[in-house]
């Protein structure tokens, strides 16, 4: 058929920019010779500055709102906006990151709009570069995405990073530093949320998948527990005398690893730890760790989360060691919107490619704004199952696969728009 192969070729071309592209902003970092970008960095405003004329060449209009997210607009057929399509990701990263992680999603809702070559849809496309997701500054992660659907709670506001600095008066301080930066908010008659994202696991490569699409993406709790002994010398204090902050948070990793063995499908983390003083001849007096812990059952995460805290207690009072311990973060498990999900599947399908439906085990902006608007997820093979490392890879040809997926999406969605109209019992 004439429009696909058209659109094949689109795709393959789009495909081949996109690389080139993650390429480039991959050189946007705060730390030299890594890829590593956090909330309201300069490194941030570097992507920012480096894509503004590829969407504007695009015909979109582009801002930065107050929570530091990028927004770009290409208007609908009739110049209103207020029906809309928001093709969307994340622009930051992790420390030592991959080059696709978010950005991949970001660059794939350009080359959407890159592919409709002017024509306009009866919705308006916003793309949205989230300033936050990963958490990596300030520890609580979906910033970007909480701003756009008002869900900023005081408690996060007041969430401090390394240097003592809160949420509320880092985004006042940009926003005072950018004047021209817009208000956040989604606009209420919003239609629809669609995100592309690489799977970052080995389910897809496993079965030989392109793209998967997402029913539902896991609730995930993060935690800090602290234990604290005794500081003292690590060479005259005998071994029976001695009050290990450390050593009694290796214990409690140990045990973390056992009970959550004990849970079929769950994944606990202890991804941070800081021990100090920090010397080498000094015995730790106190040990921050974090933990993070994810299930597609809340019930199970949160029986798991309490058996976790209640063990590090135990160890603590076993050892004489005090302990606080707090879990700073919890989101639900959220099932993304069947009829989305559905426009999803026409979408592969026509474009003729196979797929599957998945949960995913990565939070996503997506599990964010599904609450507040019909959403959708379309998963791109990780090739190893790599992801959160430099060695976090893509396939051309699936991200082709994906671009021709979308371009497909958008018609759909169009019609289903129609349909909702003509009978909105549909
Ligand atoms: O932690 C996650 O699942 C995501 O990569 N932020
Ligand atoms: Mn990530
Ligand atoms: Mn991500």
């Amino acid at each position: 058929m004439v429009v696909d192969s058209i659109r094949a070729a689109i795709a393959r071309d789009a495909a081949a920019t996109l690389l080139t592209r993650c390429a480039s902003l991959a050189n946007c970092t705060e730390k030299p010779g890594e890829i590593l970008r956090t909330f309201l960095s300069r490194a941030m405003e570097d992507v920012h500055d480096r894509v503004r004329p590829w969407f504007e060449t695009a015909g979109m209009t582009v801002s930065v709102d107050r929570a530091g997210n990028l927004r770009c607009t290409y208007p609908s057929v009739s110049g209103s906006d207020l029906l809309r399509l928001v093709i969307g990701s994340h622009l930051d990263t992790v420390p030592n990151a991959g080059a696709f992680d978010g950005v991949l999603g970001v660059l794939i809702g350009l080359a959407l709009v890159e592919g409709l070559a002017g024509r306009k849809m009866p919705y308006a496309i916003e793309v949205i570069g989230f300033s936050d997701e990963e958490g990596t500054r300030f520890g609580v992660p979906f910033i970007g995405s909480r701003a756009v659907v008002n869900q900023l709670s005081d408690e996060l506001l007041r969430t401090k990073d390394l240097q003592g600095v809160t949420v509320g008066k880092a985004m006042d301080g940009f926003a005072s530093a950018h004047q021209d930066a817009v208000e956040s908010l989604l606009a209420p008659d919003k239609a629809g949320y669609l995100e592309f994202h690489i799977e970052q696991g080995p389910a897809l490569e496993s079965r030989n998948l392109a793209l998967g699409i997402v029913d539902a993406i896991v609730g995930q709790s993060r935690c800090q527990v602290v234990f604290r002994g005794r500081a003292s010398h690590a060479g005259t204090t005998p071994m029976e005398h001695r009050r290990d902050a450390l050593a009694g948070a290796a214990e409690w990793m140990n045990h973390v690893e056992q009970l959550a063995s004990g849970f079929e499908g769950l994944v606990a983390t202890v991804g941070q730890i800081l021990a100090e003083p920090g010397a080498v001849n000094v015995i730790p007096g106190i040990a921050s760790c974090s933990l993070d812990v994810r299930h597609s059952n809340d019930t199970v995460r949160d029986t798991a989360v309490k058996a976790m805290l209640k063990e590090a207690n135990h160890i603590a009072a076993k050892r004489g060691l005090s302990i606080e311990a707090n879990e700073y973060h919890t989101q639900p498990t959220v099932h993304l919107d069947s009829a989305m999900i559905s426009i999803a599947d026409t979408s592969v399908r026509n474009a003729g490619y196979a797929s599957m439906h998945m949960t995913s085990g990565a939070g996503h902006d997506a599990m964010v704004i599904a609450p507040h608007m019909p959403t959708a997820m379309v998963f791109l093979r990780s090739p190893g199952g790599i992801s959160h490392h430099p060695d976090e890879s893509v396939l051309v040809e699936d991200v082709a696969a994906a671009i021709h997926t979308g371009l497909y999406f958008l018609d759909e969605f169009a019609f289903f728009l129609q349909k909702m109209e003509s009978n909105p019992r549909a």
